[in-house]
C-alpha cells in the first residue's frame, strides 16, 4: 500500500498538450502525450488526494477516482484551471500549453490556389497560465505550483542553467526539468528529469517508468505543502 500523504488534499493537474485552432480542420499543435500529466493523477490519487486532471488532446484512460477535464486549446486549459484552483493545495502544470496561436481562426478551411504562395499565419502570444498563477498567488492558502520545462541541451550543463533560469523567471515552488533532445520524453514510456526547487535544492531522477518519476515528484512536493 502506498503512503496516504496527500489524505485531505485536493491537487489540479494539466496534462497534455494544447491545440490552437488555424481553420475548422487544422491546428497547431505539440507531441506532448500527456502520459506524465496522467501519471501524476493516478499517482497522487493512491497517495490519497482528491484530484481533478485538466486534460488537453489526450487519448489515454481515465485514472481510477480521478476527476477528468478535458479541454482543447490554451484559453479553454486556462479557463478551466481558474474554475478549479479554489481550495486547490497543489496546481501542476505539466500540460504543454501552445506559446503562440493563429491570430484570426477562419471559418472556413483555407483553400490553396494553384500557382500561388499561401499567405503566412500571423501569431500571436498566448497567456503564460503558470507565471499568472504564480502573479495571482494572495492569501493563506497558497497551493503549491509546480511547472515543467522541457529543455534541449547537452551534458555539459546547459539543461539545468536553462532550468535555474526558468524557474526564477516563473517564479514556481518546483520545477521539473526533462531534457528532450534525442527524441527523449515526449510520447515515450521512460523519462528522466531534475527536480529543481526554489529553495536551491536540486534532485536528479535517472530515466525510469513515468509513474516511478510521478513518485519521485510527489515526494518532493509533500514538505512543501503547509
Ligand atoms: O516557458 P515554457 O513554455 O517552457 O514553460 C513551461 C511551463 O509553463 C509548463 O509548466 C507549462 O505548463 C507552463 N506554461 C503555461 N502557459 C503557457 C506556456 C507554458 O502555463 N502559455
Amino acid at each position: 500500500a502506498l503512503p496516504q500523504d496527500l489524505a485531505g488534499r485536493r491537487v489540479l493537474i494539466t496534462a497534455g498538450g494544447t491545440r490552437e485552432p488555424l481553420d475548422p480542420v487544422r491546428y497547431l499543435g505539440n507531441r506532448s502525450s500527456g502520459k506524465q500529466g496522467f501519471a501524476l493523477a493516478l499517482v497522487a490519487a493512491a497517495r490519497g488526494a482528491a484530484v481533478t486532471l485538466v486534460a488537453a488532446n489526450t487519448s489515454l484512460p481515465t485514472p481510477p477516482a480521478v476527476d477528468v477535464v478535458p479541454v482543447g486549446d490554451a484559453r479553454e486549459l486556462q479557463a478551466a484551471v481558474q474554475f478549479h484552483l479554489p481550495g486547490s493545495d497543489v496546481v501542476v502544470m505539466a500540460a504543454a500549453v501552445a506559446d503562440f496561436r493563429p491570430v484570426d481562426v477562419r471559418g472556413d478551411k483555407i483553400k490553396k490556389t494553384p500557382g500561388t504562395t499561401p499567405d503566412p499565419i500571423a501569431l500571436t502570444t498566448n497567456p503564460d497560465i503558470l507565471a499568472g498563477l504564480v502573479r495571482d498567488r494572495a492569501g493563506a492558502r497558497n497551493p503549491v505550483i509546480v511547472g515543467f520545462a522541457a529543455e534541449t541541451g547537452d551534458a555539459d550543463g546547459t539543461v539545468l542553467e536553462h532550468g535555474r533560469a526558468k524557474l526564477a523567471r516563473k517564479g514556481c515552488d518546483l520545477l521539473v526539468v526533462n531534457p528532450v533532445d534525442a527524441g527523449r520524453a515526449f510520447g515515450t514510456e521512460d523519462n528522466e528529469a531534475v527536480l529543481l526547487g526554489a529553495d536551491g535544492s536540486a534532485v536528479e531522477v535517472a530515466l525510469t517508468g513515468k509513474h516511478a518519476l510521478a513518485a519521485r515528484i510527489w515526494d518532493a512536493v509533500t514538505p512543501l505543502l503547509p
